[in-house]
């Protein structure tokens, strides 16, 4: 008899060095399943053994599961109430502010505040902004700036022109960021689930990552992401994203998908 599913998972987590437990069972599955059909793999025996052999597939499999889609300004009636509410309330109360985006994918969501800070006439020696994503190709794409139309859809014609410039060698429309915006962005390799997270953020932006993973693990998480706020910080999520019982982690729920660390 074959490998069963969980047989599979229980070895592929060896293999990959990631923890697949952490993760919605039934989405790990589903995600599996598919990339076995795309790739006409029958049995997880088979699958099992090309993320053994084969680089490029295991390269694959970890892409396929960790779906990177973001885009600029996503959900733009969050980033509206952080740019007139959040953000003015920080630089107002502190000279340096410090910001994560974790995970941050292709950087749309680090970038997008940066463009917010340029816009809101703030000095880049006043705030610090570091991205990280578990995905190390997701992280060279990030550091080029470089994005196709699709990401760049709420991004208004003004801030288009301000910010990007065509590439020209490409003909479907690409746009790339302006140097001054890309080096306010210090990304790093990171995997929230197992690593350890450093102090002092004044603003944490976990969004759209708490739907992939069980519930322990989720109030896990929200617990460490609490201890890396300062007191008086701000936990952004994505726009599905709940916190049950917010006061639970000494944090209170604002607007939306926004919650405060009590002072
Ligand atoms: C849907 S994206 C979210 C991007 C952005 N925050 C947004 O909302 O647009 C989810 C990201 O989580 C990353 N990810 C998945 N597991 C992770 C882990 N254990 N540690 C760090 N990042 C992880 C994936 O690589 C992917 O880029």
């Amino acid at each position: 008899m074959g490998l069963s599913f969980n047989e599979f998972k229980d070895e592929a987590i060896k293999i990959l060095n990631i923890d697949l437990d952490s993760y919605k069972i039934k989405r790990v599955k589903r995600r599996t399943d598919s990339l076995m059909r795309r790739h006409n793999i029958k049995t997880y025996d088979d699958c099992l053994e090309l993320i053994k052999r084969d680089t490029d597939f295991r390269a694959a499999y970890l892409n396929h599961f960790t779906i990177n889609t973001s885009e600029f300004f996503r959900n733009p009636e969050n980033f509206d109430y952080l740019r007139d509410k959040v953000l003015p309330g920080l630089f107002n109360k502190q000279e340096k502010v410090k910001i994560w985006s974790a995970p941050c994918s292709n950087g749309a969501e680090p970038y997008s505040i940066a463009i917010i800070l340029e816009e809101m006439n703030i000095k880049p020696h006043r705030y610090e902004i570091l991205a990280s994503d578990i995905d190390p190709d997701i992280l060279e794409m990030a550091r080029t700036g470089i994005y196709s139309n699709n990401i760049l859809q709420n991004v208004s014609p003004e801030l288009l022109k301000k910010y990007f410039s065509p590439v020209q060698k490409n003909s479907n429309s690409k746009y790339q960021l302006t140097k001054d915006i890309i080096n306010r962005v210090t990304f790093e390799r990171k995997d929230l689930l197992k690593e350890n997270y450093s102090s002092d953020w004044d603003l944490i932006l976990s969004r759209n990552f708490f739907i992939y993973l069980t519930r322990e693990v989720k109030e896990r998480l929200t617990r460490k992401f609490t201890m890396a706020l300062k007191p008086g910080g701000y936990l952004f999520l994505g726009n599905t994203e709940f916190i049950f019982d917010p006061r639970r982690y000494g944090l209170t729920k604002l607007y939306s998908s926004f919650y405060k660390k009590e002072d």
